[in-house]
C-alpha cells in the first residue's frame, strides 16, 4: 500500500511538459496570421502618402488651432509689421506671399522696432534684416532671424 503514494510526485513535471508544448503551439499560429498581412495592399499605390504629414493639423481651412495674428491687407507688399506681443514680424515680400519671423534680436535679443526699405530694423545696434528671408543684411548680428510658422486662409494669417 505504500508504494501507491509515491505516484503524485510525478503530476508537476507532466504538467510544465503540457505547457510547453502550448506556448509552442502560439507561436506557430502568430507566424501563420502575420504572412498573411503583406499580399492584400499590393493592387493599388493610391495611399501611398496618407500616413506622413498629417499628424498635427490636418484641416485645409484654418478654423481649428492657431491664433489669428492679422489680416493679409494688414501686412505692407515689400514691407512687414511687427507683433510685438507675439514676438513675431510678418512680412510680405512679394505679392501674395507671407513670411514670418522672430522679433527678437539675434545679435543682443532687443526686439526689432521698425522695418523700412525692406529690411527689419533693430533699434539697439543697428542690426538689419531682410524681410525675404530674415537673412541679416547688416550687423552687428551675424545670424538671421528664425522663421516662425503661419498659414494664410483666405485673408487671415494665422500663427501655427
Ligand atoms: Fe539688435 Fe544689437 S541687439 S543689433
Amino acid at each position: 500500500m505504500t508504494s501507491e503514494s509515491f505516484e503524485p510526485v510525478t503530476a508537476p513535471s507532466r504538467r510544465t511538459a503540457l505547457a510547453a508544448v502550448g506556448a509552442a503551439g502560439l507561436a506557430v499560429a502568430l507566424t501563420a496570421c502575420s504572412s498573411d498581412d503583406d499580399s492584400s495592399s499590393d493592387s493599388s499605390s493610391s495611399k501611398d502618402t496618407s500616413g506622413s504629414g498629417t499628424a498635427g493639423s490636418s484641416t485645409a481651412q484654418g478654423d481649428a488651432g492657431g491664433t489669428e495674428l492679422a489680416k493679409t491687407s494688414d501686412i505692407p507688399e515689400g514691407g512687414g509689421k511687427i507683433f510685438a506681443s507675439k514676438g513675431v514680424v510678418v512680412t510680405q515680400p512679394t505679392a501674395g506671399t507671407y513670411k514670418a519671423f522672430s522679433s527678437k534680436c539675434t545679435h543682443q535679443g532687443c526686439a526689432v522696432s521698425s522695418i523700412s526699405g525692406g529690411a527689419i530694423v533693430c533699434p539697439c545696434h543697428g542690426s538689419e534684416f531682410s524681410v525675404t528671408d530674415g537673412s541679416v543684411k547688416k550687423g552687428p548680428a551675424t545670424q538671421g532671424l528664425p522663421a516662425e510658422q503661419i498659414s494664410v486662409s483666405g485673408d487671415s494669417i494665422t500663427l501655427a
